[in-house]
């Protein structure tokens, strides 16, 4: 038979999954792994979708999504962050943050041109890039540094081909989040390039310290970027596969069209819980937030205490403790925990190359299972002689 696509052949399989799937086979495990939300959807939210399947709405939508979704969420938007979109052509429903991301790419990306994207980053963006004929080139931020954005690394990666940087703050995997000073840097450098910027903002409501800053509020970044949002992450919402971009008009009107082409419609009856969601649910989001926030100090000062040295994390609901101390890479690490003390963790390099030397944990997961999950881990790292032993070599000289 004919060689399939070469580009997609060779892309290999996300970092997340191999780990878990053997984690589906073995009893007693603590997941920290899976990135979504322990909440059930809030019952208003639910209930919508209920009444909505009972009215009948079961037909597609129009391509961009419901216009009074569009409406209620540039006005969500406008509220939050002063940004202002046109809710008829600057505005699509999209499923998931992931088609929004592969929707930008696609639209704004030529076969060969490269993109920049900042490292350790969610799994997709690298795959996403080279499926739309692209190049990753990835700028790596450094636990060190506390994983700030650094803006000049960033227009040392410029080049006459660089075409789009990708942001995405509050990060997953490392929680962080920048100051504005930073993100107007780094938009400085796309004004003075030329460049479009993606910023895949669907942490945004799960800040902890300071305000969320919009890429798009920022000056000179309106007319470039492509905002991406959704309602995965800050209303529970990960299975019902409901997103927006917002974006200027020629940008969105490129995105609508693949859109239109490949899955002509967002799910109706996502469309109208997601409605709910964003006119109804500011309450439950709150509430929400604040359990992540009491869960992310608890745990992060656990981590801290038996030598996972972790950067406070002040967004998402992701801490990205460094396992140097061990002397172990990531996947030993998160292959031996998982085998030896049931705590599935993911490996850092699975973010690129620079998330070498840390493991992600999700803490969207019960009190109580944190609590056992950080007994686990204090057991590994009390057993891990290397730890105690490279200790004493520098205390020693
Ligand atoms: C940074 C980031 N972007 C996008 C997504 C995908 O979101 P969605 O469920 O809206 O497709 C995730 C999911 O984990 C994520 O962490």
């Amino acid at each position: 038979m004919k060689p399939l696509n070469q580009v997609v052949s060779a892309t290999p399989p996300s970092g997340i999954r191999r780990l878990f799937d053997i984690a589906s086979q073995m009893q007693d495990v603590i997941s920290l792994g899976v990135g979504e939300p322990d909440f059930v959807t809030p019952w208003r939210i639910r209930e919508a979708a209920i009444y909505a399947l009972e009215r009948g709405y079961t037909t597609y939508t129009s391509n961009a999504g419901l216009l009074e979704l569009r409406e209620a969420v540039c006005s969500l938007q406008r509220a939050l962050y002063g940004v202002e979109y046109d809710p008829q052509q600057e505005t699509l429903i999209t499923v998931g943050v992931s088609e929004g991301l592969d929707l930008a790419l696609r639209a704004i990306v030529n076969p060969g041109d490269e993109v920049i994207l900042l490292e350790p980053c969610y799994v997709s963006y690298q795959p996403n890039i080279l499926f739309a004929g692209g190049t990753p080139v990835p700028v790596a931020s450094r636990a060190e540094e506390g994983f700030r954005l650094r803006p000049e690394a960033v227009e040392a990666a410029v080049t006459p081909r660089t075409k789009a940087i990708m942001l995405c703050y509050p990060n997953n995997p490392t929680g962080a989040t920048q100051s504005r000073v930073d993100l107007q840097a780094v938009v400085d450098i796309a004004v003075k390039h030329d460049l479009y910027l993606i910023s895949d903002e669907i942490y945004d409501r799960l800040t902890y310290v300071g305000r969320h800053t919009c890429v798009a509020s920022l000056e000179g970044a309106r007319e470039r970027t492509v905002l991406l949002n959704g309602f995965s992450k800050a209303y529970a919402m990960t299975g019902w596969r409901i997103a927006y971009a917002c974006a200027p008009r020629p940008i969105a009107a490129l995105m609508t069209k693949i859109h239109q082409y490949t899955m002509l419609c967002a799910p109706h009856i996502a469309q109208r819980a997601a409605l709910e969601a964003t006119l109804n649910g500011e309450n439950d989001v709150r509430e929400m937030v604040a359990d992540y926030d009491r869960r992310r100090r608890f745990f992060v000062r656990g981590l801290n205490a038996i030598g996972l040295d972790c950067v406070e994390p002040t967004g998402a609901f992701y801490a990205f403790p460094s396992v140097r101390r061990t002397g172990l890479t990531s996947e030993q690490f998160a292959e031996r925990l998982l085998q030896e003390e049931r705590v599935a963790v993911v490996p850092g390099n699975a973010f690129g190359a620079s998330g070498e030397g840390c493991v992600r944990c999700s803490y969207a997961t019960s009190m109580a299972q944190l609590e056992e999950a950080l007994a686990r881990m204090r057991r590994f790292m009390e057993r891990n002689r290397v730890f105690a032993e490279q200790e004493a070599k520098a205390t020693t000289g």
